[in-house]
């Protein structure tokens, strides 16, 4: 679109600057006549894919930040994807406003598209920590999509930016070598374990660093809630129907509750107790 469909020679507005025009013409319904709810759905996807580039946007930075030993600014990012995180939960009740026979009504014509298939949530996880090649099979020719998941798929995430940063701090925090045979990989991972049962043991003496981990397993928790709510939402939604994506909808959605993003920092807690350690 020209700039003058915004007014010819007018001064900057509101709806130029955010292409208000563009912006409200992009929810195209499927259904005709258009299902009353079917907007609903796609403001609520499109929503969610604005939210995920600002989050990759900031775990970017904060990975950035990490890299240049920047702390406070590392964390303050991640804060703010906490924040868009819990607003995302928050989201998925307005979406369970709809009835479950109102969204049968246009179901059938989003086949064989699916949430499975968001890039940028496959991107989120890339970054977070749960890297899977095989998901870039369901991208099939979307040349962006594989494009952009392999570039994550070959670059540092956030665990391995927290660990060389750690490592950097003094922490006996080695990075994982997937070249390395197992039991010595398993040796260096029990090593970052125990090197954040001390961050946690001296939370006041390393206070920055404390809260930095603090908002990374708080991402990791945030994560693992929206997955289930989702889950609950579907079945609540269309039972064990399978997904329009073709997989076994709930029954695949139940196996995916439980990754974690960073795992030594949920093992961490177990192995932390009273006494452990010089006090601060
Ligand atoms: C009526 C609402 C919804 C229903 C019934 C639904 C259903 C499903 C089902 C059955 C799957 C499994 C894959 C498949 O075979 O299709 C799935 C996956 C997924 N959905 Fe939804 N969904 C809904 C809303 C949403 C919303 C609002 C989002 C936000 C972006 C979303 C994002 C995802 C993602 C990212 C996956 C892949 C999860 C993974 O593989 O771990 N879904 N959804």
């Amino acid at each position: 679109m020209a700039q003058d469909d915004y007014g010819r020679g007018a001064p900057l507005s509101y709806n130029r600057y955010l292409r208000v025009r563009e912006l409200i013409a992009l929810q195209e319904c499927l259904s005709t006549p258009p299902h009353h709810d079917e907007l609903l759905f796609i403001i609520t996807h499109q929503t969610y894919e604005l939210w995920f580039k600002q989050i990759l946007h900031e775990i970017d930075a904060s990975i950035a930040y990490m890299d240049e030993m920047r702390v406070v600014p590392a964390t303050r990012a991640l804060e703010r994807v906490v924040e868009i995180e819990k607003l995302l939960l928050a989201q998925l009740h307005i979406l369970e406003t709809m009835t479950p026979f109102n969204f049968l009504e246009f179901r059938d014509r989003l086949k064989p598209a699916s949430g499975f298939q968001s890039m940028q949530f496959r991107e989120i996880e890339f970054v977070s920590g749960l890297k899977d090649e095989g998901l870039l099979a369901s991208f099939g020719d979307d040349e962006l999509a594989v494009t952009r998941l392999r570039a994550r798929l070959g670059a540092p995430t956030l665990g391995e930016a927290f660990f060389a940063l750690l490592k950097r701090r003094g922490f006996d925090a080695p990075e994982d070598d997937p070249t390395l045979p197992p039991e010595e990989r398993r040796g260096r991972y029990e090593r970052r374990v125990r090197a954040l049962v001390e961050l946690l043991s001296h939370h006041e003496r390393f206070a920055p660093e404390f809260h930095l981990a603090e908002k990374l397993i708080e991402h990791d928790e945030y994560f693992q809630l929206w997955r289930a709510h989702h889950v609950r939402m579907v079945e609540r939604m269309v039972g064990t129907k399978r997904g329009t994506g073709g997989s076994e909808g709930v029954r695949y959605l139940r196996t995916t509750l439980d990754q974690k993003f960073i795992p030594e920092l949920w093992e961490a807690r177990t192995h932390l107790e009273l006494g452990h350690g010089e006090p601060d």
